[in-house]
């Protein structure tokens, strides 16, 4: 019997998504460079349909046809080379699918290559992360049509389920690198819930003196409102993990976890292309920069013994009204982040002519993935309703949280900054919204210093066309 569909790349994503598969009734065949890593997965699923190969050329041969070979192999130049391994054994039709977290612009440049020669190649992103890939995954594939209806019925049936209707957590994203490219934008917002997030615990921490215990319920309650998100609910569980092996296992974990936010880039990746594409996406990048000035833990620690906080002390008012305005600025900042990730997704897909279907993408995220929430079906509801909507704050429900929230927010980030703690996510999603809803910004000013200098010439309120002003001559 051969398989339906092939595994190659052993390492645990890519082991789980063959388990998964597998589980839904489906032969799998697996392969792995070294081979012991596919006679391990053997050994212990020996009673499992996996076929396993220990060539390439046997692999190839282990499925039926049209091949259907997902590649769970690390981005970059192995990828590459698994490609060139079975490029000259597949036959045209044959799909060939990279879940791994990869670049958009490397998708596409293989899913033009491979195209030539009538392989199919679909660009998948894959969240969730270990777990996600054995129990039910969030899927984001991309790549040609017919691909993906070759491949739907696996995708379908492996992928999570939207606790609202049971909808499969998978959809065609579009054609070439727009799967990879909806992944991206994925991962930049869960860079922008993450640090919205943390900035609320320090705040709590930093300028309310909570305890950590305290923030744990904190946390859960919010759970429980429009906040319900996998992220809250991990936080709140984190905040009541005591130490494991220090001495003292009585400290919250938290408190012994070093101030050193680390990262894969692909955060990095969604703000350079908002920069390629010239979208604001503010939330998103300082959610980017605060990691890397956290990685700058021995220059902070010179610092602060150099620069002083700032002397004047904060009122903070009453306890339960104080979390409350947390509470509302975290999740105005949240809507701020989606609406320029949502925003960087539509110009892209104009862009690329990918035809994106924005509602689709927040229905797929609604279980599985890592940004997983409730709220984002009020982003399906908001393109349902209106599905060439420019931003989503011009949408009824984003307009109505952020005109309830903002004096939250605004009061939020002063008390922050006056006490000296940073708040660069909440500044920017505030600055976002002010910059977005201001009739006049000064880049009238900047027009003048720009033609002043360098001749670059302005356009005019009162007229069309192009002016430059003698800036040199008397008046
Ligand atoms: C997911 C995640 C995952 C990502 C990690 C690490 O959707 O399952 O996005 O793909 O690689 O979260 O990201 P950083 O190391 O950059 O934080």
């Amino acid at each position: 019997k051969l398989a339906n569909i092939g595994v190659v790349g052993m390492a645990v994503m890519g082991k789980n998504l063959a388990l998964n598969i597998e589980s839904r009734g489906f032969t799998v065949g697996i392969y792995n460079r070294t081979a012991a890593k596919t006679d391990e997965v053997m050994k212990d699923h020996s009673e499992k349909k996996l076929i396993p190969s220990h060539t390439i050329e046997e692999f190839v041969d282990s499925l039926e046809k049209p091949r259907r070979i997902l590649m769970m192999v690390k981005a970059g130049k192995p990828t590459d080379a698994v490609i060139d391994e079975l490029l000259p054994l597949l036959d045209k039709g044959d799909v060939l699918i990279d879940g791994g977290n990869t670049n958009f612009h490397d998708t596409m440049a293989r899913n033009a290559r491979l195209d030539k020669s009538g392989i199919n190649f679909i660009g998948m992103g894959v969240s969730g992360g270990e777990l996600g890939a054995l129990q039910g995954p969030s899927l984001m594939p991309g790549g040609q049509k017919e691909a993906y209806d070759l491949v739907a019925p696996i995708l379908e049936q492996i992928s999570a389920k939207a606790p609202q209707d049971g909808k499969s957590c998978v959809a065609y994203i579009g054609p070439n690198g727009a799967g990879h490219y909806v992944k991206m934008i994925h991962n930049g917002i869960e860079y922008g819930d993450e640090e919205l997030i943390d900035e609320s615990y320090n705040i709590m921490r930093n300028v309310a003196g909570f305890s950590v215990d305290e923030m744990a319920g904190i946390f859960k309650e919010w759970n429980k409102g429009e906040l319900d998100s996998y992220l809250i609910e991990i936080t709140a569980d984190i905040l009541t993990r005591k130490d494991d092996i220090g001495d003292d296992k009585s400290k919250p974990i938290v408190d012994m976890i070093l101030d050193r936010g680390n990262n894969k880039g692909t955060g990095k990746w969604s703000s350079e292309d908002a920069l390629d594409i010239q979208v604001p996406q503010s939330v998103i990048t300082e959610a980017v920069y605060a990691r890397y000035i956290s990685m700058m833990k021995n220059e902070r620690v010179e610092a602060s013994k150099q620069l002083p906080a700032p002397k004047g002390n904060v009122e903070l008012g009453e306890k339960k009204v104080l979390i409350e305005k947390i509470r509302q600025a975290l999740f105005f900042s949240k809507l701020m982040s989606y609406a320029q990730g949502f925003e960087q997704l539509r110009i892209a897909s104009d862009k690329n002519d990918w035809n994106l279907k924005f509602g689709e993408l927040a229905q797929i995220w609604r279980a599985g993935c890592i940004i997983r929430a409730r709220f984002l079906q009020n982003i399906t509801d908001a393109f349902d309703k209106k599905p060439d909507l420019t931003n989503l704050l011009l949408d009824d429900y984003f307009k109505d949280i952020a005109a309830k929230y903002q004096e939250s927010v605004r009061d939020v980030v002063a008390l922050a900054v006056k006490a000296g703690v940073p708040v660069p996510g909440f500044s920017a999603a505030i600055t976002y919204y002010d910059s977005y809803r201001a009739e006049v910004l000064p880049a009238n000013l900047l027009q003048a210093q720009r033609d002043y200098f360098g001749a670059h010439t302005y356009e005019r309120t009162d007229r069309e066309g192009n002016f430059h002003y003698p800036w040199y001559e008397e008046q």
